[in-house]
């Protein structure tokens, strides 16, 4: 695993923009994989204002999201739909038909996720996947278990992601109880992948990741069998 170590929050979303910045301009027509959650927002608003300043276009951009909660309507402000229009998707010039995050109000989940791996198959993989790390070890919304599934799939979360999440609903008892999510397969189809990391509350997760083993009960950990993987993190995250 490659390691970039940034003195500060800012210097880690401009690392982490400029690369896909780069990447956007030699391959215009790219599939980025995001992801949500408070990690990513700075590198959001430095790829917004690049694409303001007219330096990179989402114009034949394609994106795939990593989760969606289940259920839960667009609208609301606290889906990861919701959250990508606010983050970037309205601030850029992308079309957003060909933005795709799972549909959280699918009557028949089970079906939507099929749906979902497929699309991502179709896209021919994907060039760049972010990811977050969750305090409990998580990928997207693959949660520490015996098992981890390979495709995207429902899952219920855990009692820890319910509560880390719930700062940002009224109470815990509002978090979605569960999600839909690329698996651990659907993420490793991304050619490369960036982990980002901020923060002394990631220093465990962190730490575990880095450890050269693998672990289902810390899913981050299978990101060592990935050839392609970077991570970008803050110094505090390894102190
Ligand atoms: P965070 O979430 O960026 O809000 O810390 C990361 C995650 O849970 O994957």
């Amino acid at each position: 695993m490659n390691i970039i170590v940034c003195k500060n929050y800012a210097e880690m979303s401009n690392v982490a923009a400029k690369m896909m910045s780069e990447l956007m301009q030699k391959k215009p027509n790219c599939v980025l994989g995001l992801a949500t959650g408070s990690t990513p927002e700075g590198m959001y608003a430095s790829l917004a204002e690049m694409c303001e300043r007219g330096d990179i276009s989402f114009e034949n951009v394609t994106t795939v999201n990593l989760d969606e909660y289940y259920p839960i309507a667009p609208t609301n402000d606290q889906s990861y739909r919701y959250f990508m229009n606010r983050q970037l998707f309205d601030r850029v010039n992308i079309n957003k038909a060909n933005t795709n995050v799972p549909d959280g109000t699918a009557k028949d989940p089970v079906a939507e996720c099929k749906r979902y791996e497929q699309l991502v198959s179709d896209l021919g993989g994907i060039d760049l996947q972010i990811l977050g790390i969750g305090r409990n070890g998580h990928i997207g919304f693959n949660e520490p278990d015996t098992k981890l599934m390979l495709d995207t799939h429902v899952t219920d979360l855990t009692e820890d992601t319910i509560e880390a999440n719930s700062r940002f609903f009224a109470s815990a008892n509002d978090v979605p109880r569960r999600a839909l999510t690329m698996g651990i397969g659907t993420i490793f189809k991304a050619k490369k992948i960036v982990v980002l990391a901020s923060g002394a509350s990631k220093k465990d997760a962190v730490s575990a990741m880095l450890e050269r083993t693998v672990d289902t009960n810390f899913p981050a950990t299978m990101l060592n069998l990935h050839p392609d993987v970077t991570l970008i993190c803050t110094q505090d995250v390894l102190d």
